[in-house]
């Protein structure tokens, strides 16, 4: 009998090889688990409207103390997409997206405030203040891309902005005090290059009880490389375990594909962090 239930609707089976512990608590798991990253995109726009819903999402994210230090653009200009691209690396995606969001870390706004009210911000020099700047965009950002999964669109974030961020800063006009932490692409998956559901680490490796547990560490990155490096294959792509492409990839500065001078970069965008 042909079943019209697909074999994996939690997306649980693809992330871990093992059958989920129970019955779907919620439809909602079902978009969370199935996220992927979409870097290839149909020619449908990304309305007004969808945009509004998922930059209220992302306002409705938690933030430090209420201070909400992060802006957004919105990017839908080819030849701009087209020159960010090119900082990000090449990246052909940011080119492509119907839509290209730079997620901002934003201490100018406290400091326009601060100055107006002749109030100083010196505060926001401090590292502490880069973390909340960091936590608080990427929470806005990660509610953002829920709203735009829950719409059908697909999205991918761009850390590349980060390899040139004072260049990135010229080309969006940013104020002093602010950078861009990262992008995100967003658009309607192509159906012709779909994009698949990635394993990711049993939950045994990253899950401790009442204290850090390294007991089932090993255990549980060999089975992890097993599958991803079975989930490279059959993409045709190289099956290096995962635990050594991961490890190379914090080798040293170098393997950082220049963001090793992020620190210098943050201050020559008016943050003077120490
Ligand atoms: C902060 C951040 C930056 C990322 N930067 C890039 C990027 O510059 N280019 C890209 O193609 N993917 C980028 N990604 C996507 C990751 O490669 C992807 O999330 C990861 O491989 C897991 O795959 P999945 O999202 O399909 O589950 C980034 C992801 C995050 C969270």
């Amino acid at each position: 009998m042909i079943s019209s239930v697909p074999a994996d609707p939690t997306g649980w089976e693809a992330r871990y090889g093992t059958r989920p512990p129970s019955d779907i608590p919620d439809e909602a798991f079902s978009h969370l688990l199935r996220h992927r990253s979409v870097r290839a995109y149909g020619d449908q726009p990304v309305a007004d409207d969808a945009l509004s819903w998922a930059i209220a999402a992302a306002q409705s994210a938690s933030s430090s103390s209420n201070l909400q230090p992060w802006s957004v653009i919105a990017v839908r200009d080819r030849g701009k997409q087209e020159r960010l691209a090119e900082l990000a690396g090449d990246q052909r995606h940011v080119a492509q997206a119907p839509l290209f969001l730079a997620w901002v870390a934003d201490w100018s706004r406290l400091r326009r405030l601060g100055l107006a009210q002749h109030i100083p911000t010196e505060g926001t020099d401090y590292l502490e203040s880069y973390t909340i700047g960091a936590v608080d965009t990427a929470l806005a950002a990660q509610n953002a891309a829920i709203a735009f999964e829950l719409l059908g669109m697909g999205i991918v974030y761009i850390g590349g902005m980060r390899n040139h961020p004072e260049a990135v800063a010229e080309e969006l006009g940013l104020p002093s005090g602010s950078f861009v932490l990262f992008g995100m692409c967003v658009g309607y998956p192509d159906p012709s290059r779909p994009a698949e559901v990635k394993p990711r680490l049993p939950q045994a490796a990253v899950l401790h009880h009442g204290r850090y547990d390294l007991s089932q560490e090993a255990a549980a990155v060999a089975d992890y490389d097993r599958r991803m490096s079975q989930f490279q294959r059959s993409r045709q792509r190289d099956d290096q375990a995962w635990s050594r492409s991961a490890v190379e990839r914090v080798r040293g500065p170098e393997a950082l594909t220049g963001r090793d001078r992020l620190r210098e970069a943050v201050n020559n965008l008016g943050l003077k962090l120490t």
